[in-house]
C-alpha cells in the first residue's frame, strides 16, 4: 500500500516539474511558490537528490539585493493568474511578486544536506546556497522587526502562507479600501469560490499591493507603512527553526560568524515567542502589532509554533488543545477551531485541513517528545490521501479534498511521511 502511494505521489510531482522548478498544481498555480518549492524539495530528496538541491536553488537564484525571498517567481507568462507581473511591477528582471512567504528553505535545506549520501557534493551546494539562507533571515529581523523585539510581522495576508485565515479578519477589517482599481479574479475560474477567499478579501489584498507598489517596494519602508501588521506564532516558529538549521550548517562549513548570528537570532526569537502565549486558549495566538494587542483567534497558526522547539511545558499544552480539536473534527489538524463561530469546513485557511501545515507540527511535536499526537496527526493525513487523493486541503469533518487537485506539496509530504516517519499506510 505505501508504495503504491509513494508512486502516486511521485507522478503528481513530476507532472507539476517544469525542470528547475515545480508549479503547486496546474491552472490555479502557474508559477514558483516559496515555501511550496521548500517543502516540495523534501519529496524530491527521496528520488532524485540532485532535483531536490535544484528546486532550492531556483527559488534562491530569485532573491533580492536587499535579502528577501519573494513569494511567487513568475518564470513563464500565464494569463490564469490573477495578480500578474503587470501588476505588481517589482521591477525584477524575471518578474516576482514583492512579498514573501514562511521562511521553510533553511529547514528544507538542513534535512537534504542530512539525507545526502555524497557529503563532498552536499558542501559544496550548502556553501553556495547558506549564505544566502542566513541573508534571508536577515533581512526580515532586519526589515520586519525595526524595533529589535524579537519577532518579525508580516505585511500582507498572502506572507503567511494562510491567506484567508480568520487571524487577519480584524486588521482587514480596519483597512481604507476605497481607490482600489477593478479587477477580475482568475482563481474562482479554476476552483470552486465557496472554497476560496471573498471578493472584499480579495480587495484588501490588492489594495495593500498598490499601497506598498505606491512606495516603490522599498522594504526599508513597507513594515512602518502598512496599516496590517501581524505577528504570526508559526511564521515566526518557522523562522526560528531555520535560523536554528542554519547555525547547524554553518558549524558543518565551519562559518563561525555565519554561526553565532543565526543562533542569536534563534534564541531571542524563541524568547520573544512566549508573549505569544494565550493563556485563555492555551495555544499560541497572533499579535496585531498595528493595532497593539494579542488576539484571541483560535487558529491553527499557535499550534505550528510547535515546529520552532518551543519548552516542554508548551508542548505538552499544544497538544492537550489538538486533541480537543480532535475531539471536535475527524481529520486533525483543521485550520480554525471548529467550535468557533467563524469556522468554515470548505474554506480554504478558515477551517480545513492541510498536509503541510500537519507535517510541520508533527515535526515540532515528535522534537519535543510528543510522538504519540505527531503519529496520530500523521495518520489522519494519510487517511485524507486514501479517502481523497493528493488534494489542495481537505474538509476536517467529512475528509472531502478541497481547492485544487494534483498538488506538489501534498503529494511531496505524502513521500516525506511514509518515508521518514514510519506511520503504517
Ligand atoms: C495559496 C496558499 C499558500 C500557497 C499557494 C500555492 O495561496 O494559501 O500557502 O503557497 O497557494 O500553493
Amino acid at each position: 500500500m505505501s508504495q503504491a502511494l509513494i508512486d502516486q505521489a511521485r507522478e503528481v510531482m513530476e507532472g507539476n516539474d517544469r525542470g528547475s522548478y515545480t508549479v503547486p498544481t496546474h491552472g490555479l498555480y502557474p508559477f514558483q511558490w516559496n515555501w511550496d518549492s521548500a517543502l516540495s524539495a523534501l519529496g524530491f530528496s527521496h528520488f532524485d537528490m540532485n532535483r531536490a538541491w535544484v528546486e532550492v536553488e531556483t527559488l534562491m537564484a530569485h532573491q533580492w539585493d536587499d535579502g528577501m525571498v519573494p513569494h511567487i517567481i513568475f518564470h513563464e507568462p500565464d494569463d490564469g493568474y490573477f495578480p500578474g507581473p503587470e501588476v505588481w511591477k517589482t521591477g525584477q528582471v524575471i518578474p516576482t511578486t514583492g512579498i514573501t512567504q514562511p521562511a521553510v528553505a533553511g529547514f528544507a535545506v538542513r534535512k537534504l544536506y542530512d539525507r545526502s549520501n555524497d557529503k563532498a557534493v552536499a558542501r559544496e551546494r550548502l556553501a553556495e546556497l547558506l549564505p544566502k539562507v542566513h541573508a534571508w533571515h536577515q533581512w526580515f529581523y532586519r526589515d520586519r522587526d525595526p524595533d529589535g523585539t524579537g519577532l518579525v510581522a508580516i505585511i500582507h495576508p498572502w506572507e503567511s502562507g494562510r491567506d484567508n485565515s480568520v487571524d487577519w479578519d480584524e486588521a482587514l477589517e480596519a483597512m481604507p479600501i476605497e481607490g482600489v482599481a477593478p479587477f477580475t479574479r482568475r482563481d474562482t475560474t479554476h476552483a470552486n469560490p465557496d472554497h476560496r477567499p471573498s471578493d472584499e478579501q480579495y480587495k484588501c489584498y490588492i489594495w495593500l499591493l498598490e499601497h506598498f507598489r505606491g512606495l516603490g517596494w522599498d522594504n526599508a519602508k513597507l513594515h512602518d507603512a502598512s496599516p496590517f501588521r501581524l505577528v504570526d506564532p508559526g511564521f515566526n516558529g518557522i523562522l526560528i527553526r531555520s535560523c536554528d538549521d542554519v547555525a547547524d550548517l554553518a558549524e558543518v562549513l565551519g562559518d563561525t560568524s555565519m554561526a553565532s548570528e543565526a543562533r542569536t537570532m534563534a534564541v531571542k526569537g524563541r524568547a520573544a515567542l512566549e508573549s505569544l502565549w494565550n493563556r485563555t486558549l492555551g495555544q499560541y495566538t497572533c499579535y496585531n502589532r498595528a493595532a497593539g494587542h494579542l488576539q484571541s483567534t483560535p487558529t491553527v497558526a499557535g499550534l505550528l509554533a510547535a515546529i520552532a522547539d518551543v519548552p516542554h511545558g508548551r508542548a505538552d499544552e499544544l497538544v492537550r488543545r489538538i486533541a480537543l480539536l480532535g475531539q471536535r473534527c475527524g481529520y486533525l489538524v483543521p485550520s480554525h477551531d471548529p467550535a468557533d463561530g467563524a469556522f468554515d469546513s470548505l474554506r480554504y485557511w478558515r477551517g480545513p485541513t492541510w498536509l503541510i501545515v500537519n507535517y510541520l507540527i508533527a515535526e515540532g511535536l515528535g522534537r519535543s517528545g510528543q510522538g504519540e499526537m505527531a503519529q496520530r496527526i500523521l495518520a489522519d493525513s494519510l487517511k485524507l490521501i486514501q479517502k481523497s487523493g493528493f488534494a489542495e486541503y481537505y474538509d476536517p469533518m467529512s475528509g472531502e479534498p478541497c481547492g485544487g487537485g494534483s498538488f506538489t506539496w501534498t503529494a511531496a509530504m505524502v513521500i516525506e511521511i511514509l518515508k521518514t516517519k514510519r506511520v503504517p499506510a
